[in-house]
Protein backbone atom coordinates (compact mmCIF):
# COMPACT_ATOMS: atom_id res chain seq x y z
CA UNK A 1 0.00 0.00 0.00
CA UNK A 2 1.79 2.92 1.29
CA UNK A 3 5.19 1.15 -0.17
CA UNK A 4 3.67 2.53 -3.75
CA UNK A 5 5.54 5.59 -2.77
CA UNK A 6 8.06 6.61 -5.82
CA UNK A 7 11.37 7.06 -5.19
CA UNK A 8 12.41 7.90 -8.53
CA UNK A 9 10.07 10.95 -8.69
CA UNK A 10 12.08 12.99 -5.99
CA UNK A 11 14.34 15.37 -6.97
CA UNK A 12 17.59 14.98 -5.03
CA UNK A 13 19.28 18.37 -6.78
CA UNK A 14 17.08 20.77 -4.71
CA UNK A 15 16.83 20.63 -1.24
CA UNK A 16 15.29 18.79 1.10
CA UNK A 17 11.17 19.82 1.44
CA UNK A 18 9.62 20.94 4.62
CA UNK A 19 6.46 19.28 4.78
CA UNK A 20 6.04 16.11 6.06
CA UNK A 21 6.32 13.39 4.90
CA UNK A 22 7.80 14.64 1.54
CA UNK A 23 10.58 15.59 3.50
CA UNK A 24 10.98 11.83 4.94
CA UNK A 25 10.34 10.44 0.70
CA UNK A 26 13.35 12.91 -0.15
CA UNK A 27 15.66 11.61 2.52
CA UNK A 28 14.34 7.92 1.84
CA UNK A 29 15.49 8.43 -1.94
CA UNK A 30 19.27 10.08 -0.79
CA UNK A 31 19.55 6.98 1.70
CA UNK A 32 18.61 4.76 -1.09
CA UNK A 33 21.20 6.29 -3.53
CA UNK A 34 23.35 6.16 -0.83
CA UNK A 35 22.81 2.09 0.34
CA UNK A 36 23.56 1.22 -3.77
CA UNK A 37 26.62 3.51 -4.20
CA UNK A 38 27.64 1.34 -0.29
CA UNK A 39 26.31 -2.41 -2.57
CA UNK A 40 28.21 -1.48 -5.34
CA UNK A 41 31.48 -0.89 -3.49
CA UNK A 42 31.04 -4.08 -1.64
CA UNK A 43 29.87 -6.14 -4.27
CA UNK A 44 26.76 -6.98 -2.60
CA UNK A 45 23.88 -6.04 -0.58
CA UNK A 46 23.58 -4.63 2.44
CA UNK A 47 21.83 -6.47 5.12
CA UNK A 48 19.59 -5.30 8.46
CA UNK A 49 18.18 -6.44 11.65
CA UNK A 50 15.66 -5.02 13.45
CA UNK A 51 15.35 -6.43 17.07
CA UNK A 52 11.82 -5.30 18.84
CA UNK A 53 11.89 -5.44 22.71
CA UNK A 54 8.57 -4.17 24.81
CA UNK A 55 5.23 -4.08 23.82
CA UNK A 56 2.56 -3.92 20.76
CA UNK A 57 2.98 -0.49 20.09
CA UNK A 58 7.19 -1.46 19.63
CA UNK A 59 6.63 -4.20 17.47
CA UNK A 60 4.16 -1.71 15.00
CA UNK A 61 6.78 0.97 15.14
CA UNK A 62 9.34 -1.80 14.04
CA UNK A 63 7.12 -2.52 11.43
CA UNK A 64 7.65 0.83 9.89
CA UNK A 65 11.38 1.34 10.57
CA UNK A 66 11.86 -2.18 8.42
CA UNK A 67 9.48 -0.70 5.99
CA UNK A 68 11.91 2.50 5.52
CA UNK A 69 15.09 -0.30 6.03
CA UNK A 70 13.73 -2.13 2.79
CA UNK A 71 12.43 0.35 0.63
CA UNK A 72 16.25 2.55 0.51
CA UNK A 73 17.23 -1.35 -0.27
CA UNK A 74 18.83 -2.97 3.28
CA UNK A 75 17.53 -6.49 2.74
CA UNK A 76 16.66 -8.47 5.35
CA UNK A 77 18.88 -10.76 7.83
CA UNK A 78 17.86 -13.15 10.47
CA UNK A 79 21.06 -12.49 12.39
CA UNK A 80 22.29 -9.11 14.52
CA UNK A 81 25.93 -10.04 11.62
CA UNK A 82 24.56 -7.54 9.93
CA UNK A 83 24.99 -4.00 8.12
CA UNK A 84 22.60 -2.07 10.24
CA UNK A 85 21.29 -3.87 13.49
CA UNK A 86 18.62 -1.71 15.33
CA UNK A 87 17.28 -2.28 18.62
CA UNK A 88 13.78 -0.86 19.52
CA UNK A 89 14.07 -0.62 23.39
CA UNK A 90 11.80 -0.92 26.25
CA UNK A 91 11.95 0.00 29.50
CA UNK A 92 8.84 -0.63 31.53
CA UNK A 93 10.84 -2.93 34.28
CA UNK A 94 14.71 -2.81 35.03
CA UNK A 95 14.89 -6.19 32.95
CA UNK A 96 13.55 -5.08 30.02
CA UNK A 97 16.71 -2.39 30.20
CA UNK A 98 19.23 -4.97 31.43
CA UNK A 99 18.49 -6.90 28.14
CA UNK A 100 19.44 -4.17 25.90
CA UNK A 101 22.42 -3.66 27.78
CA UNK A 102 23.73 -7.53 27.77
CA UNK A 103 23.66 -7.67 24.10
CA UNK A 104 25.09 -4.58 23.00
CA UNK A 105 28.23 -5.88 24.21
CA UNK A 106 27.48 -9.02 21.84
CA UNK A 107 26.52 -6.13 18.92
CA UNK A 108 30.64 -4.52 19.75
CA UNK A 109 32.16 -7.82 18.53
CA UNK A 110 29.74 -7.92 15.11
CA UNK A 111 31.26 -4.68 14.32
CA UNK A 112 34.72 -5.28 15.32
CA UNK A 113 34.40 -7.64 12.38
CA UNK A 114 33.01 -4.91 9.97
CA UNK A 115 34.05 -1.54 10.40
CA UNK A 116 31.17 0.17 8.49
CA UNK A 117 28.37 -1.83 10.47
CA UNK A 118 25.93 0.82 11.72
CA UNK A 119 24.12 0.35 15.58
CA UNK A 120 20.93 2.14 16.04
CA UNK A 121 19.19 2.61 20.01
CA UNK A 122 15.67 3.64 19.62
CA UNK A 123 12.20 3.30 21.09
CA UNK A 124 11.45 3.99 25.07
CA UNK A 125 14.70 3.62 26.93
CA UNK A 126 16.27 6.24 24.56
CA UNK A 127 13.75 8.76 26.32
CA UNK A 128 15.86 8.36 29.26
CA UNK A 129 18.61 10.95 29.58
CA UNK A 130 20.60 8.55 31.87
CA UNK A 131 19.97 5.90 29.43
CA UNK A 132 21.69 7.98 27.20
CA UNK A 133 24.35 9.39 29.21
CA UNK A 134 25.22 6.09 30.08
CA UNK A 135 25.58 5.07 25.98
CA UNK A 136 27.72 8.04 25.35
CA UNK A 137 29.95 7.28 28.35
CA UNK A 138 30.11 3.47 27.93
CA UNK A 139 28.69 2.10 24.53
CA UNK A 140 30.64 4.38 22.20
CA UNK A 141 30.39 2.06 18.98
CA UNK A 142 26.69 2.68 19.00
CA UNK A 143 26.10 5.49 15.90
CA UNK A 144 22.41 6.55 16.38
CA UNK A 145 19.90 6.99 19.11
CA UNK A 146 16.77 8.54 18.83
CA UNK A 147 13.37 8.45 20.62
CA UNK A 148 9.77 7.60 20.63
CA UNK A 149 8.52 11.05 19.13
CA UNK A 150 10.51 11.18 16.13
CA UNK A 151 10.45 7.99 14.95
CA UNK A 152 8.71 8.95 11.67
CA UNK A 153 12.39 10.93 11.01
CA UNK A 154 13.88 7.63 10.75
CA UNK A 155 14.95 7.95 7.29
CA UNK A 156 16.30 11.69 7.91
CA UNK A 157 18.39 10.41 10.86
CA UNK A 158 19.62 7.23 8.48
CA UNK A 159 20.67 9.70 6.19
CA UNK A 160 22.26 11.65 9.40
CA UNK A 161 24.10 8.30 10.41
CA UNK A 162 25.14 7.18 7.05
CA UNK A 163 26.79 10.56 6.26
CA UNK A 164 28.61 11.08 10.28
CA UNK A 165 31.38 9.43 11.67
CA UNK A 166 29.90 10.36 14.84
CA UNK A 167 27.47 9.13 17.17
CA UNK A 168 24.03 11.14 16.41
CA UNK A 169 21.60 11.77 18.86
CA UNK A 170 17.73 13.14 18.64
CA UNK A 171 15.68 12.66 21.33
CA UNK A 172 12.83 14.73 22.04
CA UNK A 173 10.88 15.23 25.00
CA UNK A 174 7.14 15.10 23.22
CA UNK A 175 5.25 15.90 20.37
CA UNK A 176 2.48 16.53 19.38
CA UNK A 177 2.65 15.52 15.73
CA UNK A 178 0.98 12.42 14.15
CA UNK A 179 2.85 11.86 10.41
CA UNK A 180 0.62 9.25 8.24
CA UNK A 181 1.81 7.76 5.16
CA UNK A 182 4.97 6.59 5.72
CA UNK A 183 5.88 2.61 4.65
CA UNK A 184 5.41 -0.39 6.45
CA UNK A 185 6.30 -4.09 6.22
CA UNK A 186 4.05 -6.48 8.35
CA UNK A 187 5.47 -9.20 10.42
CA UNK A 188 1.94 -11.34 9.22
CA UNK A 189 0.39 -10.59 5.62
CA UNK A 190 -3.19 -11.35 7.44
CA UNK A 191 -3.09 -9.51 10.63
CA UNK A 192 -2.22 -5.94 11.96
CA UNK A 193 -1.63 -3.47 14.54
CA UNK A 194 -3.16 -0.17 13.83
CA UNK A 195 -2.43 2.63 16.30
CA UNK A 196 -5.23 4.55 17.09
CA UNK A 197 -3.67 7.22 19.32
CA UNK A 198 -0.45 7.45 21.33
CA UNK A 199 0.82 8.75 24.97
CA UNK A 200 -0.76 8.29 27.85
CA UNK A 201 -2.15 11.00 30.61
CA UNK A 202 -2.52 8.43 33.08
CA UNK A 203 0.37 8.44 35.08
CA UNK A 204 -0.11 5.56 37.02
CA UNK A 205 2.40 5.65 40.08
CA UNK A 206 4.75 3.00 39.07
CA UNK A 207 4.42 3.30 35.44
CA UNK A 208 6.96 5.15 33.17
CA UNK A 209 4.98 4.77 30.04
CA UNK A 210 3.88 8.51 30.30
CA UNK A 211 7.18 9.94 30.56
CA UNK A 212 8.78 8.54 27.71
CA UNK A 213 5.57 8.32 25.56
CA UNK A 214 4.03 11.81 26.20
CA UNK A 215 1.45 13.19 26.02
CA UNK A 216 -2.16 11.58 24.97
CA UNK A 217 -2.94 12.13 20.79
CA UNK A 218 -5.91 10.25 19.19
CA UNK A 219 -5.35 9.75 15.31
CA UNK A 220 -8.12 10.98 13.09
CA UNK A 221 -11.04 8.85 12.63
CA UNK A 222 -10.53 8.95 8.68
CA UNK A 223 -7.00 8.19 8.88
CA UNK A 224 -7.78 5.06 10.69
CA UNK A 225 -10.33 3.71 8.81
CA UNK A 226 -8.70 4.34 5.75
CA UNK A 227 -5.37 2.60 6.51
CA UNK A 228 -8.00 -0.63 7.87
CA UNK A 229 -9.29 -0.16 4.30
CA UNK A 230 -5.81 -0.56 3.14
CA UNK A 231 -4.48 -2.82 4.87
CA UNK A 232 -8.25 -5.26 3.95
CA UNK A 233 -7.35 -4.57 0.21
CA UNK A 234 -4.01 -5.77 1.20
CA UNK A 235 -5.18 -9.07 2.76
CA UNK A 236 -5.35 -8.46 6.60
CA UNK A 237 -8.72 -10.00 8.01
CA UNK A 238 -7.90 -9.29 11.73
CA UNK A 239 -6.63 -5.99 13.06
CA UNK A 240 -5.64 -4.96 16.85
CA UNK A 241 -6.37 -1.39 17.55
CA UNK A 242 -3.55 -0.10 20.36
CA UNK A 243 -3.29 2.89 22.69
CA UNK A 244 -2.03 2.83 26.12
CA UNK A 245 -6.13 3.17 27.28
CA UNK A 246 -8.25 3.10 24.27
CA UNK A 247 -11.18 4.00 26.54
CA UNK A 248 -10.02 7.78 26.40
CA UNK A 249 -9.63 7.77 22.42
CA UNK A 250 -10.59 10.38 20.14
CA UNK A 251 -11.65 13.01 23.49
CA UNK A 252 -8.87 15.70 22.48
CA UNK A 253 -9.97 15.45 18.54
CA UNK A 254 -11.33 18.62 17.51
CA UNK A 255 -14.57 16.67 16.92
CA UNK A 256 -14.69 14.57 20.06
CA UNK A 257 -15.69 10.97 18.44
CA UNK A 258 -15.70 8.24 21.68
CA UNK A 259 -14.02 4.80 21.23
CA UNK A 260 -17.46 2.92 20.61
CA UNK A 261 -18.04 5.13 17.90
CA UNK A 262 -15.05 4.30 16.03
CA UNK A 263 -15.55 0.66 16.40
CA UNK A 264 -18.88 0.77 14.91
CA UNK A 265 -17.30 2.08 11.94
CA UNK A 266 -14.28 -0.15 12.03
CA UNK A 267 -17.40 -3.15 12.48
CA UNK A 268 -18.60 -1.81 8.90
CA UNK A 269 -15.52 -2.52 7.05
CA UNK A 270 -16.51 -4.96 4.39
CA UNK A 271 -13.78 -7.84 4.26
CA UNK A 272 -12.63 -7.06 7.77
CA UNK A 273 -13.40 -10.33 10.09
CA UNK A 274 -11.98 -9.65 13.04
CA UNK A 275 -11.28 -6.95 15.77
CA UNK A 276 -9.08 -6.86 18.56
CA UNK A 277 -8.18 -4.02 20.50
CA UNK A 278 -6.09 -3.27 23.43
CA UNK A 279 -5.79 -1.82 26.30
CA UNK A 280 -8.82 -0.47 27.90
CA UNK A 281 -8.65 0.96 31.25
CA UNK A 282 -10.88 -0.12 34.01
CA UNK A 283 -11.86 3.36 34.87
CA UNK A 284 -13.47 4.63 32.35
CA UNK A 285 -14.66 1.24 30.54
CA UNK A 286 -18.25 2.40 29.11
CA UNK A 287 -21.50 0.85 29.02
CA UNK A 288 -21.86 2.15 25.20
CA UNK A 289 -18.62 0.27 24.71
CA UNK A 290 -19.97 -3.35 26.12
CA UNK A 291 -23.33 -2.83 23.80
CA UNK A 292 -21.42 -2.57 21.18
CA UNK A 293 -19.02 -5.47 21.35
CA UNK A 294 -22.05 -7.52 22.56
CA UNK A 295 -23.70 -6.69 19.37
CA UNK A 296 -20.44 -7.08 16.83
CA UNK A 297 -19.56 -10.42 14.96
CA UNK A 298 -16.29 -8.64 14.27
CA UNK A 299 -14.99 -7.77 17.32
CA UNK A 300 -13.79 -10.84 19.65
CA UNK A 301 -15.39 -11.41 23.19
CA UNK A 302 -12.06 -10.74 24.77
CA UNK A 303 -11.04 -8.15 27.10
CA UNK A 304 -7.55 -7.43 28.78
CA UNK A 305 -8.54 -5.44 31.81
CA UNK A 306 -5.67 -4.62 33.81
CA UNK A 307 -6.36 -5.09 37.29
CA UNK A 308 -2.60 -4.14 38.74
CA UNK A 309 -3.48 -5.06 42.38
CA UNK A 310 -7.13 -6.32 43.97
CA UNK A 311 -6.20 -4.16 47.27
CA UNK A 312 -8.27 -0.66 47.11
CA UNK A 313 -5.72 0.80 49.45
CA UNK A 314 -3.28 0.07 47.08
CA UNK A 315 -5.39 0.82 43.92
CA UNK A 316 -5.51 4.54 45.36
CA UNK A 317 -1.27 4.37 45.97
CA UNK A 318 -1.25 3.43 42.04
CA UNK A 319 -3.38 6.17 41.02
CA UNK A 320 -5.70 3.53 39.37
CA UNK A 321 -9.32 5.49 40.15
CA UNK A 322 -11.18 2.53 40.96
CA UNK A 323 -11.68 0.55 44.02
CA UNK A 324 -11.49 -3.56 43.96
CA UNK A 325 -15.48 -3.22 44.67
CA UNK A 326 -15.53 -1.28 41.41
CA UNK A 327 -13.39 -3.44 39.58
CA UNK A 328 -15.45 -6.28 40.21
CA UNK A 329 -18.97 -4.47 39.69
CA UNK A 330 -17.40 -4.10 36.18
CA UNK A 331 -16.67 -7.61 35.48
CA UNK A 332 -19.96 -8.64 36.70
CA UNK A 333 -21.82 -6.21 34.00
CA UNK A 334 -19.36 -7.29 31.12
CA UNK A 335 -20.24 -10.94 31.98
CA UNK A 336 -24.05 -10.23 32.60
CA UNK A 337 -24.01 -8.62 29.12
CA UNK A 338 -21.41 -10.96 27.02
CA UNK A 339 -21.75 -14.53 28.60
CA UNK A 340 -18.99 -15.58 26.36
CA UNK A 341 -16.00 -13.50 26.92
CA UNK A 342 -12.54 -14.17 27.58
CA UNK A 343 -11.15 -11.77 30.53
CA UNK A 344 -8.06 -11.03 30.72
CA UNK A 345 -5.23 -8.98 33.16
CA UNK A 346 -1.99 -7.86 34.52
CA UNK A 347 -0.90 -7.52 38.07
CA UNK A 348 1.94 -6.51 39.48
CA UNK A 349 2.99 -7.75 42.71
CA UNK A 350 5.23 -6.10 45.44
CA UNK A 351 4.20 -2.56 45.01
CA UNK A 352 5.41 -0.99 47.87
CA UNK A 353 3.52 -1.14 50.84
CA UNK A 354 1.72 -4.14 49.74
CA UNK A 355 0.96 -5.87 52.79
CA UNK A 356 -0.26 -9.98 53.35
CA UNK A 357 -3.86 -9.12 53.39
CA UNK A 358 -3.11 -6.55 50.59
CA UNK A 359 -2.25 -9.28 48.62
CA UNK A 360 -4.83 -11.62 49.72
CA UNK A 361 -7.21 -9.00 47.80
CA UNK A 362 -5.40 -9.54 44.85
CA UNK A 363 -5.86 -13.39 45.03
CA UNK A 364 -9.71 -13.11 45.75
CA UNK A 365 -9.82 -10.76 42.93
CA UNK A 366 -8.28 -13.22 40.61
CA UNK A 367 -10.71 -16.43 42.35
CA UNK A 368 -13.68 -14.19 41.68
CA UNK A 369 -13.12 -12.65 37.78
CA UNK A 370 -11.92 -15.97 36.81
CA UNK A 371 -9.56 -14.97 34.62
CA UNK A 372 -8.98 -16.78 31.20
CA UNK A 373 -5.08 -15.70 31.85
CA UNK A 374 -3.12 -12.98 33.33
CA UNK A 375 0.36 -11.36 32.62
CA UNK A 376 2.01 -11.12 36.27
CA UNK A 377 4.92 -8.85 36.82
CA UNK A 378 7.05 -8.03 40.09
CA UNK A 379 6.70 -4.91 40.63
CA UNK A 380 10.29 -2.67 39.15
CA UNK A 381 11.52 0.53 40.72
CA UNK A 382 11.68 3.09 37.45
CA UNK A 383 13.14 6.31 38.44
CA UNK A 384 11.36 9.10 38.14
CA UNK A 385 7.94 8.13 39.13
CA UNK A 386 6.18 9.09 42.04
CA UNK A 387 6.26 5.00 43.54
CA UNK A 388 9.78 4.70 43.53
CA UNK A 389 10.24 7.45 45.84
CA UNK A 390 7.77 5.66 48.56
CA UNK A 391 8.69 3.99 51.59
CA UNK A 392 7.95 0.33 52.44
CA UNK A 393 9.60 -0.66 49.20
CA UNK A 394 9.00 -4.84 49.90
CA UNK A 395 11.69 -7.04 50.29
CA UNK A 396 12.67 -9.74 47.79
CA UNK A 397 11.94 -13.04 49.74
CA UNK A 398 8.20 -11.91 50.29
CA UNK A 399 7.60 -10.77 46.75
CA UNK A 400 8.84 -13.76 45.27
CA UNK A 401 6.91 -16.10 47.51
CA UNK A 402 3.44 -14.17 46.32
CA UNK A 403 4.53 -13.66 42.85
CA UNK A 404 4.93 -17.74 42.80
CA UNK A 405 1.17 -17.91 44.97
CA UNK A 406 -0.21 -15.93 42.60
CA UNK A 407 0.71 -17.84 39.41
CA UNK A 408 0.01 -21.14 40.87
CA UNK A 409 -3.54 -19.78 41.30
CA UNK A 410 -3.46 -17.60 37.69
CA UNK A 411 -2.88 -20.71 36.16
CA UNK A 412 -5.23 -23.59 37.76
CA UNK A 413 -8.01 -20.77 37.25
CA UNK A 414 -7.00 -20.65 33.61
CA UNK A 415 -6.46 -24.24 33.03
CA UNK A 416 -10.26 -25.06 34.52
CA UNK A 417 -11.64 -22.37 32.64
CA UNK A 418 -10.15 -23.63 28.94
CA UNK A 419 -10.81 -27.16 29.60
CA UNK A 420 -14.61 -25.70 29.36
CA UNK A 421 -14.42 -25.38 25.46
CA UNK A 422 -13.57 -29.00 25.19
CA UNK A 423 -15.52 -30.44 22.39
CA UNK A 424 -16.60 -27.31 21.02
CA UNK A 425 -16.65 -25.75 17.63
CA UNK A 426 -15.17 -22.61 17.45
CA UNK A 427 -13.46 -20.06 14.89
CA UNK A 428 -9.56 -20.11 14.20
CA UNK A 429 -7.41 -18.10 12.47
CA UNK A 430 -4.80 -20.01 11.32
CA UNK A 431 -1.48 -17.88 11.81
CA UNK A 432 1.90 -19.94 10.67
CA UNK A 433 3.16 -23.60 10.35
CA UNK A 434 3.53 -25.01 14.04
CA UNK A 435 7.21 -24.47 15.45
CA UNK A 436 7.76 -28.02 16.09
CA UNK A 437 5.66 -30.39 13.70
CA UNK A 438 5.24 -28.93 10.45
CA UNK A 439 2.39 -31.05 9.82
CA UNK A 440 0.36 -29.17 12.14
CA UNK A 441 -0.69 -25.12 11.82
CA UNK A 442 -0.94 -22.53 14.79
CA UNK A 443 -3.91 -20.49 15.05
CA UNK A 444 -5.74 -18.28 17.28
CA UNK A 445 -9.81 -18.40 18.40
CA UNK A 446 -11.56 -15.18 18.75
CA UNK A 447 -10.65 -15.19 22.78
CA UNK A 448 -6.61 -15.15 21.57
CA UNK A 449 -6.30 -19.14 23.20
CA UNK A 450 -3.66 -20.91 20.76
CA UNK A 451 -4.66 -24.07 18.50
CA UNK A 452 -2.75 -26.77 17.28
CA UNK A 453 -4.35 -28.98 14.48
CA UNK A 454 -3.09 -30.52 11.07
CA UNK A 455 -2.86 -28.53 8.45
CA UNK A 456 -0.47 -27.07 5.55
CA UNK A 457 0.74 -23.46 4.62
CA UNK A 458 -2.08 -22.44 2.24
CA UNK A 459 -4.85 -22.44 5.06
CA UNK A 460 -2.44 -19.30 6.43
CA UNK A 461 -4.72 -16.25 7.35
CA UNK A 462 -7.98 -18.12 6.75
CA UNK A 463 -10.69 -19.18 9.03
CA UNK A 464 -11.91 -22.50 9.57
CA UNK A 465 -14.14 -24.02 11.89
CA UNK A 466 -12.47 -26.09 14.40
CA UNK A 467 -13.14 -29.28 17.04
CA UNK A 468 -11.44 -28.52 20.03
CA UNK A 469 -10.62 -31.93 20.24
CA UNK A 470 -8.34 -31.66 23.36
CA UNK A 471 -7.50 -29.25 26.12
CA UNK A 472 -3.61 -29.00 27.32
CA UNK A 473 -3.85 -26.52 29.47
CA UNK A 474 -2.53 -23.25 27.97
CA UNK A 475 -3.85 -24.49 24.50
CA UNK A 476 -6.03 -27.41 22.34
CA UNK A 477 -5.44 -29.55 19.81
CA UNK A 478 -8.52 -29.71 17.40
CA UNK A 479 -8.89 -30.65 13.71
CA UNK A 480 -10.99 -28.66 11.64
CA UNK A 481 -14.98 -29.62 10.68
CA UNK A 482 -17.23 -28.49 7.78
N1 LIG B 1 -1.51 0.91 29.34
C1 LIG B 1 -1.59 -0.40 29.76
C2 LIG B 1 -0.31 -1.04 30.25
C3 LIG B 1 0.99 -0.79 29.63
S1 LIG B 1 2.35 -1.47 30.48
C4 LIG B 1 -2.55 -0.45 30.91
O1 LIG B 1 -2.74 0.49 31.62
O2 LIG B 1 -3.05 -1.50 31.12
C5 LIG B 1 1.91 -3.17 30.62
C6 LIG B 1 1.89 -3.68 32.01
O3 LIG B 1 3.17 -3.61 32.59
C7 LIG B 1 1.00 -2.94 32.99
O4 LIG B 1 -0.33 -3.29 32.89
C8 LIG B 1 1.58 -3.31 34.32
O5 LIG B 1 0.97 -4.47 34.85
C9 LIG B 1 3.02 -3.61 34.00
N2 LIG B 1 3.90 -2.59 34.57
C10 LIG B 1 3.95 -1.28 34.25
N3 LIG B 1 4.87 -0.66 35.02
C11 LIG B 1 5.41 -1.59 35.83
C12 LIG B 1 6.40 -1.57 36.86
N4 LIG B 1 7.01 -0.45 37.21
N5 LIG B 1 6.69 -2.75 37.49
C13 LIG B 1 6.08 -3.89 37.14
N6 LIG B 1 5.13 -3.96 36.20
C14 LIG B 1 4.80 -2.83 35.55
FE1 LIG C 1 1.08 3.06 32.42
FE2 LIG C 1 -1.20 3.46 33.62
FE3 LIG C 1 -0.75 4.64 31.28
FE4 LIG C 1 -1.12 2.02 31.39
S1 LIG C 1 -2.63 3.58 31.92
S2 LIG C 1 0.47 3.10 30.29
S3 LIG C 1 -0.19 1.47 33.34
S4 LIG C 1 0.30 5.03 33.21
FE1 LIG D 1 7.79 -0.87 26.91
FE2 LIG D 1 7.44 1.41 25.76
FE3 LIG D 1 5.69 -0.49 25.40
S1 LIG D 1 8.19 1.10 27.81
S2 LIG D 1 5.79 -1.66 27.27
S3 LIG D 1 7.77 -0.54 24.76
S4 LIG D 1 5.27 1.69 25.52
Amino acid sequence: MYNDIDLDAVDLTIDAPETEPDRQYYFMAKARKMIQELAAKKGRNLTFYVKTFGCQMNARDSEKLVGILEKVGYVPSDSEEADFVIYNTCTVRENANNKVYGRLGYLNGFKKKNKEMLIALCGCMMQETEVVEKIKTSYRFVDLIFGTHNIYKFAELLVNALESDKMVIDVWKDTDKIVEDLPEERKYSFKSGVNIMFGCNNFCSYCIVPYVRGRERSREPKDIINEIENLVKDGVVEVMLLGQNVNSYGKNLENPVTFAELLKEIDAIEGLERIRFMTPHPKDLSDELIEVMKHSKKICKHIHLPLQSGSTKLLKAMNRQYTKEQYLALVDKIRKEIPDVALTTDIIVGFPGETEEDFLDTMDVVQKAEYDSAFTFIYSKRSGTPAAKMENQIPEDVVKDRFDRLLKQVQTIAAKKAERLTGKVEKVLVEEINEQDAHLVTGRLANNSVVHLPGNKDMIGKIYNVCLKECKGFYYLGETVE
